[in-house]
């Protein structure tokens, strides 16, 4: 690939979707996006699509950066975070919320679905929450993945990972080959597109928000715009999951971890669960840059 189409790339992946891609990962672009350029009939692969869409081509532009994202997920993804949530987070928003009994959730980069799905299914497997007003607000880049997660259609391969049994059957109806999700597990949920570049305050405000296995594919500072950009619709006494190999630490100083619990952070001004376990210290970004 010539490298001002390399640049041309990396340029427009990381305005569009923060991804940032390095020369190492050329094979990806081409892997990707020479199937795209055939698809669209056009002529001589990566340079023939960089010619086209130079000047401005937005549906292209859109194809390109939806081929390039990383939907991979599973149901139940890391088991931990989905234990927290149960055994020490629900407690905690059952007696905060206790009075008004609403909860707004929020999984941000959804991707195919499973995680929302897998938070729906553990509120629906918690009886203290009957009566309450709860909404799943899940949300994606890519409008082809979206259309996926909103069907609710998974393979025999994608809910033998992770799904418990007894949970598949009761949640979801056999069609043909294919699991789908039931009704009433999919009206928890509303599916919207929404871009973690952009300002996202029209969501509202969250009191749980998943952002997990995102952060890990932007730069630094595209990192901590985005965990401010969460901040701006997390409630003072919400938390936010990162995924496994995510932290704010070195990045932000706009979210804490919660304890010494991997993976949940609390808003810099929270004192959420603060009497319950208190929360560890960040250390001051300026030690951590060091
Ligand atoms: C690896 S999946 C993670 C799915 C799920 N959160 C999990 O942990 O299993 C990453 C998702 O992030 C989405 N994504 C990438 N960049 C994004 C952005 N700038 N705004 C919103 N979503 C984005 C991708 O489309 C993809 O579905």
């Amino acid at each position: 690939m010539k490298d001002t189409d390399f640049k041309f790339f990396e340029e427009l992946l990381k305005r569009e979707s923060g991804l940032i891609i390095t020369p190492e990962k050329t094979y990806l672009l081409e892997s990707r996006l020479l199937p795209l350029a055939q698809k669209q009939g056009i002529q001589g692969g990566l340079e023939g699509l960089v010619q086209k869409m130079r000047g401005g081509n937005a549906s292209l532009t859109r194809a390109v950066v939806e081929a390039m994202t990383t939907n991979e997920t599973s149901f139940f993804r890391d088991n931990t975070p989905f234990q927290k949530l149960k055994e020490d987070l629900f407690p905690a928003f059952i007696k905060s919320r206790g009075a008004q009994k609403s909860l707004r959730i929020w999984s941000a980069a959804c991707s195919s679905g499973q995680e929302p799905y897998s938070i729906a299914m553990m509120l629906k497997e918690a009886p203290q929450f009957a009566g309450w007003r709860i909404e799943i607000v899940a949300t994606d880049l890519s409008q082809d993945i979206l259309a996926q997660a909103k069907a609710g259609v998974y393979s025999q391969f994608e809910v033998q990972r992770g799904l418990p049994i007894q949970m598949l059957v009761k949640y979801f109806t056999k069609q043909g080959e294919n699991w789908e999700v039931k009704p009433d597990l999919k009206s928890m949920i509303s599916f919207k597109e929404a871009n973690l570049l952009t300002d996202l305050r029209h969501l509202g405000q969250f009191d749980i928000v998943f952002c997990r296995n995102v952060l890990i594919y932007f730069d630094v500072p595209t990192k901590g715009k985005v965990l401010s950009t969460i901040k701006d619709i997390t409630k003072q006494d919400g938390v936010l999951f990162l995924g496994g190999a995510e932290t704010v630490i070195g990045i932000s100083d706009v979210f804490k971890p919660l304890t010494n619990v991997r993976g949940v952070y609390v808003r810099a001004d929270s004192t959420f669960m603060a009497e319950k376990s208190p929360v560890a210290p960040a250390p001051p970004l300026s030690a951590v840059q060091k």
